[in-house]
């Protein structure tokens, strides 16, 4: 069998199969400079200097006692460099959040994003690439190289535990993000992953699982958002997910990894395993480039064992020099040789502020059926309650937990028996009070607050009180996925109780991803602030009392019960670790809305929805066939108040059917009565099927329509259709 692969556009790298085993030599052809200089290099390494390249520790004083240089700080990964070839050190941090807290071990402190679906429902590239470029300072400036951030799998399930690191439902939206995210950490010169690759949707069993999936469903969904952002962002490195997908582990699947990445994907940098995501030495020729956090496989194949192949065996020793060269690849192309990291003061106040503007346009304005939002500042008394608003806001857990400068303002324990687990399952929150921000905008009021813990009492606080803001938390975290999607700890009995006492009831949600609502009609208004991070509760004040529009829109459908959902039990929910199981999903690349569309059910709150505090007219669309297919569309504020637009232009119909897709969107801030017209390019690839048998996307010929929307279940009016001729576009 014969099998060609191309490692990067214009680096040329020929790879041959021989049986089951990968050859590659490198074919001179138009390369770049990162490359002859990464080719000079690896020539000139011997096989020890190779070996230590492709395998690394967790610096951490747990498993193992591994030696490492006094200067290698607790962190997740440490891969050692070869000085006097000038090839650092990899000093390797988690993540997407920003600089993580490593089970508690650091204490210098980070500065918090809010969490990626907050980030995610501002659809705002350039502030993601902000937020990416403030996480990759403090990285840096903290001594590390490589930031395991890029978190881009898709909300299948909303139950899934690590959504809340991750950017929803949709690929265009997703992919868009995450490669402005990791282009903001890279321009540091610190090495962005883009992770977990592929198909890592859900936390239960995730060692266990096996995904099965037709590779269409796969390419249209899931995978078309990893494209997106590799093309967007050109990551260094691509870190592969724990679980199987359709038999083999994805750190160690030939379709995944050497196939639709490096030779579809023409992706020129290094796969990394998952921490102890590596089942055995054939993952290398399987294309994985790298074993992170060895202590944690059952063998350092990638150490002793794989020299030895190496010495014994062309075949291997070629595939070791390609993973060599992948590596050094990156590390020249993003520079992390020519400026190593400085370990130097941090602008705190600088970083928090670019986390405080994440957070307020992400911020989602679910229902405000009585214009109780904005609030003004008046004497009034004020109820605030639950959500421990007094002292700050709550953030989802996990390795991407990042505690702050000072540390938490709390931190409560949610149970644990080993000390990975406890550290796992912790709820911390960044000292950032709601009630002192809305205090401080508001100092005409009186206030008081309740914790909740008593619903009678909160009750008759609200029922004396002019206005409640009441405020709910979900907690969520890495490792453990939510059995429902219900408020926890009888906060639903609080809010229903809390708005029968008073209509003028304010609900904001602190969540990982949707909840259910039975007590919505009661409510006076609902925001989704998410985990809203270092600044959250100056986020929270700023859009109640309307200093900026309530701007964000939903990266993720909300149902209206789990009863809505393709799989309505979690797969593999009750299963002891380590049996194995399948998990399938009956909505195939229809993942999110589109499901609902397919459907034709309506949700609670759908994908895209999002009211501000003034009006928007969509109209005019027109699409143009040029070089690119492009659409043209007028939006105009027709209400009082400057706000913030966020046109979403949605395919509705196919030559094949009926079909949903995002395929473009703007974000515009207007002055009452300003119109502006803009343009937006589609995505072909967004229009077409995956075809197998042509190994490429396939554009049937025939009528596209398309619509203007406020979100997906809300298409405004304006609409437009193309006939488009029959073609198939390469991978
Ligand atoms: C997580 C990764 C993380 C790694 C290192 C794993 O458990 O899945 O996202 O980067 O640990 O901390």
């Amino acid at each position: 069998m014969g099998l060609e692969m191309r490692l990067g556009s214009p680096k040329a790298y020929l790879a041959a199969a021989i049986g089951a085993a990968v050859t590659l030599f490198v074919v001179s052809e138009a390369m770049s400079r990162s490359d002859d200089k990464a080719h000079d290099i690896v020539t000139q390494m011997t096989l020890d200097e190779k070996i230590r390249l492709v395998h690394g520790v967790m610096p951490l004083p747990f498993g193992p006692a591994v030696t490492l240089p006094a200067d290698v700080l607790p962190s997740a990964g440490y891969i050692e460099g070869i000085p006097h070839l000038g090839i650092p050190a990899l000093r390797e941090t988690d993540a997407s959040l920003g600089v993580a807290y490593v089970m508690g071990l650091r204490h210098d402190g980070a500065t918090a994003l809010p969490s990626g679906l907050a980030s995610a429902a501002g659809w705002n590239p350039q502030s993601t690439y902000e937020a990416g470029a403030m996480i990759g300072r403090e990285a840096w400036r903290k001594g590390f190289n490589v930031l395991l951030a890029g978190g881009a799998n898709l909300t299948r399930d909303p139950r899934n535990g690590r959504n809340f690191e991750y950017l929803g439902e949709d690929p265009l939206l997703a992919g868009t993000l995450a490669g402005a995210a990791m282009r903001g950490i890279q321009a540091q010169h610190v090495i962005s992953t883009l992770k977990h690759f592929a198909l890592n949707n859900q936390e239960t069993g995730r060692h266990d699982l096996n995904v099965r999936i037709e590779e269409a469903a796969a390419r249209e969904s899931d995978l078309l958002a990893f494209e997106i952002a590799l093309e967007a962002g050109h990551p260094g490195a691509v870190m592969c997910s724990y679980n199987r997908v359709n038999g083999p582990y994805a750190c160690d699947n030939d379709w995944l990894l050497n196939r639709v990445l490096k030779t579809d994907w023409h992706f020129p940098g290094w796969v990394m395993s998952d921490w102890g995501a590596v089942p055995g030495i054939d993952a290398a020729l399987h294309g994985l480039d790298q074993q992170s956090g060895e202590q944690l496989d059952k063998e350092i194949y990638f150490g002793a064992l794989l020299k030895q192949k190496a010495q014994s065996d062309p075949i291997w020793l070629r595939r070791l020099d390609d993973m060599a060269l992948r590596i050094v690849y990156s590390m020249q192309e993003i520079g992390i040789d020519a400026y190593p990291p400085q370990i130097s003061a941090i602008d705190f106040a600088a970083d928090a502020a670019i986390a405080q503007r994440v957070a307020e346009e992400g911020i989602v304005l679910l229902s405000n059926p009585r214009n109780l939002l904005p609030l003004a500042a008046k004497a009034q008394n004020i109820a605030i309650i639950g959500g421990h608003a007094d002292i700050g806001v709550i953030s989802g857990g996990g390795s991407s937990q990042v505690a702050p400068p000072g540390g938490p303002a709390a931190t409560i324990p949610l149970g644990g028996l080993t000390q990975l687990e406890a550290f796992f399952h912790t709820a911390l929150y960044m000292p950032s009070s709601p009630l002192a921000a809305i205090r401080s905008r508001n100092p005409h009021a009186h206030f008081a607050y309740d914790s909740g813990e008593y619903v009678s009492a909160a009750a008759a606080l609200a029922k004396r009180s002019d206005l409640v803001i009441l405020f709910a938390t979900k907690w969520m975290g890495e490792g453990v996925d939510a059995p429902d999607l219900t408020l926890p700890g009888g906060q639903d009995a609080l809010i229903d109780a809390v708005t029968k006492a008073n209509p003028n009831t304010i609900i904001v949600l602190e969540t990982g991803g949707p909840v259910l609502m039975p007590w919505l009609n009661q409510a006076g208004a609902v925001l989704e602030a998410w985990y809203p991070g270092a600044r959250g509760g100056e986020a929270i004040a700023r859009v109640l009392f309307g200093d900026v529009d309530a701007a964000g829109h939903l990266p993720m459908t909300f149902p209206v019960s789990e009863a809505q959902l393709p799989n309505r039990e979690m797969p593999g929910a009750g299963l002891t670790e380590g049996t194995g199981f399948d998990v399938s999903y009956p909505e195939g690349s229809n993942v999110g809305y589109r499901w609902f569309a397919a459907q034709d059910v309506k949700p609670l709150f759908a994908f895209g929805h999002g009211l501000s505090y003034t009006q928007f007219r969509f109209g005019g669309l027109a699409l143009a066939r040029g070089r690119k297919l492009t659409a043209s569309f007028t939006v105009t504020n027709t209400g009082a108040r400057e706000g913030i637009a966020v046109p979403q232009l949605y395919l509705l119909q196919a030559p094949q059917g009926t079909r949903q897709r995002l395929v473009g969107w703007e974000r515009l801030a207007l002055k009452p009565g300003e119109s502006r017209t803009v343009t937006v390019a589609i995505d072909q690839r967004l229009l077409a099927d995956w075809s197998q048998e042509r190994h490429g996307w396939s554009i049937k010929p025939g009528r596209y329509a398309f619509a203007l929307g406020m979100s997906a279940q809300m298409p405004v009016g304006s609409s437009s259709d193309v006939i488009l001729a029959g073609r198939v576009l390469p991978p």
